[in-house]
């Protein structure tokens, strides 16, 4: 039986609103909630975001690296009282680079310790039916030198996603760990931001957002513990099961 209040309102939490994959699960979602909650660092961005939605958005400017951005988020959502139907962690960041390059903390710290903050904090004012988005990559499908501690902290968001969604599973809560291929958003540019022309690889088929969100909302529909979407990412997925992880690193380093 579902406990829900019938009159409740409504909302999703969506982080990394600002661009990309976020920005396009923030138009998504507002056919099917009363209320979101965007978060990212750009307030301006987000105040653009907020004129173009149909639904009310409620703009959160906080830099998820911080601990205290955490604790403001978690006494906002306690002070509204959220009864939230949807979490999406999207904000996440990457950096080609040799070995030992700037920022690689700091991508832990988004990519893996927030995620992990935002969703324990977000739990708790889930109902039964609600989903959780975890956005992983096939970067967490085999290591990637140059990219060594982005992929490392995918296949953490992968493996979390999928635990999760066992441990949650009985509060009928869905988790669906989305794996994207490379995508046409901001995060390429900022991912080569400084790296010389032996760390920048070619991207080939590069799919939209836009395609992304769609395939992504069937998951959630579906209730499907994984999302690789697109044919190509999806066969990615199955060769990486069968074909050693070295043999995948020495494809991708040829890809230059
Ligand atoms: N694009 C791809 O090829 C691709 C492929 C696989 C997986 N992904 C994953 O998809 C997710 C979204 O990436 P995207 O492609 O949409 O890239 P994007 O356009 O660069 O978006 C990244 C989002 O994260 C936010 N963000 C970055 N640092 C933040 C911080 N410290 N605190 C709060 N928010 C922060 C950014 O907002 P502000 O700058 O305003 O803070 C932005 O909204 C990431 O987790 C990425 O790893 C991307």
């Amino acid at each position: 039986m579902c406990r829900r209040d019938p009159l409740a309102m409504k909302s999703a939490l969506v982080t990394g609103a600002s661009s990309g994959i976020g920005r396009e699960f923030v138009f998504a979602l507002a056919k099917n909630v009363d209320l979101i909650y965007v978060v990212a660092r750009r307030a301006e961005r987000l105040q653009e975001l907020q004129q173009q939605v149909e639904v009310p958005c409620v703009p959160l400017c906080f830099d998820l690296s911080l601990p205290s951005s955490i604790e403001k988020l978690g006494e906002k959502l306690k002070n509204d009282g959220a009864d939230l139907s949807v979490l999406v962690n999207c904000a996440g960041f990457a950096k080609l680079g040799p070995f030992g390059q700037a920022g690689n903390l700091a991508m832990i710290d988004l990519n893996v310790r927030a995620l992990v903050a935002v969703t324990e904090l977000a739990v708790p004012f889930m109902h039964e039916g609600a989903s959780i988005v975890q956005v992983a990559s096939t970067a967490a499908f085999q290591p990637l030198p140059g990219m060594n501690v982005y992929a490392a902290s995918k296949v953490f968001v992968l493996s979390y996603a999928r635990a999760l969604s066992r441990e949650l599973a009985e509060r009928g809560i869905c988790v669906t760990a989305l794996c994207p291929g490379w995508t046409k958003t901001e995060f390429l540019d900022i991912a080569q931001q400084g790296a010389d022309k032996n760390t920048v690889h070619k991207m080939p088929f590069m799919t939209t957002p836009e395609f992304v969100v769609k395939c992504a909302m069937r998951a959630i529909k579906k209730r499907r513990g994984l999302c690789v979407p697109g044919l190509l990412n999806k066969a990615h997925f199955f060769f990486s099961k069968i074909i050693p992880s070295g043999t995948i690193m020495d494809i991708w380093e040829l890809m230059r």
